[in-house]
């Protein structure tokens, strides 16, 4: 018998970013986060639970993993499901990004927010969004936003003295605020440092990290109030205020995720706001601007863009849905 189900989830950009994380073993973030879920941009993925399979198997866009550090974050990932639900059987699952993988375009978010909701569906389990959302977070924590429409928060850090369980909720929905994200994709290899390398290397040794940590509460406090006013300006001075004080905090620690291009693309951005055009920027652990604009402004900003040299092309995107199923089929014979 096998036990099948199909599920849809969007990368998500941070606008409050996270970076670093509590101790202990719950992958709670240092410092909570808000964020947008992006149409246009998307992973689906399929589990299938069979019993005639002796290990889990994991195809990421049509090539088949191998002892791979992919294969292994799937199957913690899927232990966890088989815990909950009483299920023995290994699963195949079959994951395609329509975007570039581990470039620092959140494909670790959409990745596992998939998963989990189809591993969890796969397996039977009647399970809220929020705790499909905290099973996805133990593997990417951004993955918990992902789970949710529109802008969602994760919460992270220590509030009078009691460590966050890294809840993860809706905010708004996506049309809270008018605003178009294009990608300035400077690359389509994988990054250097992984995510997770990048926050404990922060953490270890990074001067300002205690400064970011004190500071990011308030500036995701500001940035939430102004989504709920509907204030774009102050929403996107806010999240370049956020970005560029994250990789501050990881470049002082020796983590540079930024290049050349996405250096120029930044200070086209500021010449643009200087000439009167409203758009900010942000950037993740990759080389690739996210630029923030009205919708009215999105196709003068896209051709302004495009036109640096070093980024290769500009996607388009919504605020827009959280991860779906797309299909299930709880008990089918092989
Ligand atoms: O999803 P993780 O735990 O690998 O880390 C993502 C970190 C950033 O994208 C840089 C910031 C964020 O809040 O999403």
């Amino acid at each position: 018998m096998t036990r099948q189900a199909t599920a849809v989830a969007h990368p998500n950009i941070a606008l409050a970013k996270y970076w670093g994380k509590l101790p202990g073993a719950g992958n709670v973030p240092a410092v909570p986060s808000l964020s947008v879920t992006l149409a246009g941009m998307s992973t689906t993925t399929t589990v299938s639970f069979d019993e005639n399979l002796v290990r889990d198997e994991l195809v990421l866009n049509g090539v088949r993993e191998v002892d791979s550090r992919a294969l292994f974050r799937a199957s913690e990932l899927l232990d966890r499901v088989r815990v909950s639900a009483g299920v023995t059987a290994r699963a195949r699952v079959v994951s395609d990004n329509d975007f570039p993988t581990a470039s620092g375009l959140a494909s670790s978010a959409s990745g596992f927010a998939a998963l989990a909701l189809a591993a969890t569906k796969a397996a039977d389990l009647d399970w809220s969004r929020e705790q499909v959302a905290e099973l996805a977070r133990r593997s990417s924590a951004s993955a918990a936003r992902s789970l949710f429409d529109g802008f969602a928060e994760l919460d992270g850090g220590v509030e009078d003295g009691i460590p966050s369980a890294g809840r993860a909720r809706s905010v708004a929905p996506p049309s809270a605020l008018d605003v178009r994200v294009l990608v300035c994709v400077t690359t389509e290899a994988p990054k250097s440092t992984s995510s997770t390398d990048g926050m404990r290397i922060t953490q270890e040794t990074s001067p300002y990290y205690a400064a970011w940590v004190s500071d990011a509460p308030l500036a995701h406090r500001q940035l939430r109030e102004a989504l709920l006013a509907g204030d774009f300006g102050r929403v996107g001075a806010l999240a370049e205020r956020s970005a560029l004080a994250m990789h501050a905090c990881a470049m002082a620690a020796g983590i540079v995720y930024v290049t050349g291009p996405t250096l120029d693309a930044l200070a086209h951005v500021r010449v643009l706001r200087d000439r009167g055009l409203l758009v900010f920027a942000t950037m993740d652990a990759g080389p690739h601007l996210k630029c923030l604009v009205r919708a009215a402004d999105a196709d003068a900003a896209r051709t302004e863009l495009a036109r640096i040299v070093g980024v290769r092309r500009v996607l388009e995107t919504t605020p827009g849905a959280g991860a779906r199923i797309l299909d299930a089929s709880p008990e089918r014979p092989r």
